[in-house]
């Protein structure tokens, strides 16, 4: 269980709270590239560590996010005009650049220099693998994109997806930590290979993983051994990476060297969160049947199944050949799963066992990078010069290893051996 002190400290996003202070050390996932597909594209509304934004993409290709209500007199420029290298408000039609430097203030008599003092809070942005990334700290602390090698690849060999999730992001981000709930949560009966990855039948084979977590200068990387039988062990290697993603093998005994999964867990506000699914593949484009979610997500970024609709459950599938009723989609199981905690589970009632030592893990190091802040300190992870932009050992792994060898052992061993991640 964690004190509620401790669960405020790791659930409450505004400015002024250390988390809050935190997630705006790092580059975040703002919306996807896809909601402004073309220069002078209508504007979208974004809400982003409870702050009201407004995205737009300007004339040159260039995406800017604004606070939402306007300088002058706070009418939202989501209504506004996307017109020539800058976002007019359509009341007394003061305009903005990406910068949030105001460009003409047309009611304003001639020769006014009102515009010159003020400006409109402007988040940068950058844009790759399909999404656009927004840093919402102090300007001259802004750190460097880490160098992920998924944040290059061209975008055929990327599927990225995102949905609203009704709780707070670290109910999303714990489920990435907890791999004993494969065997159960992600478990069906009939054999068809469940869409999100996975080998059913290694997860069942051992339904008790020993789990580790090691603390790493990213965030946690995480171990689960599962014996497949006297002489095999099931490898899985998965990540948690400041400030709010999830690194995660996928596909079984494949997971590499094709590629693996990101879920980043966004906070929206305190109470919902954005997951965000990044799925590449290094040598080869995205095949039709691993776009998993696009029979899932509505247009508004909403799940089809959902809270509000108890996600479709179907009992008699239930009953039948499906251990959730909900099908083969991880996206809906982990949902149900973490959504249906509340929207901020109160953790000071859960009762812990030895299969949640990732989730205790994750939670102690994200509590220190929370105090550090918290203490003038930088946290983990943020990157200022190239030289020191290596991810490469944010590795994932999914593998059969024999049960003699040290899987922490293995793991260093790939590790020097894998291109991917040694010069
Ligand atoms: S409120 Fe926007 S220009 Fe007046
Ligand atoms: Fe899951």
């Amino acid at each position: 269980m964690l004190p509620r002190e401790e669960n405020e400290l790791l659930t409450q996003i505004g400015a002024d709270k250390p988390l809050g202070q935190m997630m705006r050390c790092y580059w975040i996932p703002a919306l996807l590239s896809e909601e402004l597909p073309e220069p002078d594209c209508p504007p979208v509304r974004v809400r982003l560590l409870g702050e009201d934004l407004v995205a737009f993409r300007d004339s040159r290709g260039w995406v800017g996010l604004l606070e939402e209500h306007c300088a002058h007199r706070g009418t939202s420029l989501f209504f506004g005009r996307n017109e020539e290298c800058g976002l007019r408000c359509i009341y007394h039609g003061w305009k903005y650049d990406v910068d949030g430097k105001v460009l003409e203030t047309p009611a304003e008599p001639a020769g006014s220099t009102l515009k010159d003092k003020v400006r409109q809070t402007a988040y940068p942005c950058k844009e790759a693998a399909g999404i656009i990334w927004s840093y919402l700290g102090p300007r001259e602390k802004q750190p460097l994109l880490p160098n992920y090698e998924w944040l290059k690849l061209p975008a055929e060999n990327l599927y990225v997806s995102k949905s609203i999730q009704d709780c707070s992001w670290l109910q999303g981000l714990e489920g990435e930590c907890d791999s004993s709930h494969l065997s159960f949560l992600h478990k069906n009966f009939t054999g068809e290979r469940p869409r999100g990855g996975g080998d059913g039948a290694l997860y069942a084979a051992d339904s008790a993983p020993t789990l580790e977590g090691i603390e790493m200068d990213y965030g946690v990387r995480m171990l689960s051994c599962r014996r497949i039988d006297a002489s095999t062990v099931y490898l899985r290697v998965s990540n948690i990476v400041l400030p709010c993603h999830g690194f995660i093998p996928t596909g079984g005994v494949k997971g590499n060297p094709e590629g693996y999964t990101i879920h980043s867990h966004v906070p929206i506000d305190d109470t919902h969160s954005m997951r965000y699914n990044i799925h590449f593949r290094r040598g080869r484009s995205i095949d039709a049947d691993e776009r998993q979610h696009d029979d899932e997500i509505g247009p508004d970024y909403r799940k089809l199944r959902n809270l509000e609709n108890n996600y479709l459950q179907d009992r008699e599938r239930q009953r039948r050949d499906n251990f959730t009723g909900m099908g083969s989609i991880f996206l809906v199981h982990d949902s149900c799963a973490t959504e249906t905690m509340g929207a901020i589970y109160d953790r000071s009632r859960e009762h812990l066992g030895v299969s949640d030592m990732t989730v205790i893990a994750v939670r102690k190091f994200f509590l220190r990078a929370v105090h550090a802040v918290a203490d003038g300190q930088e946290p983990p992870h943020v990157i200022r010069t190239e030289a020191a932009n290596d991810v490469r050992h944010v590795a994932c792994i999914a593998t059969k290893i024999p049960a003699s060898v040290d899987p922490k052992q293995y793991v260093t061993e790939q590790l020097k051996k894998d291109k991917y991640w040694e010069p």
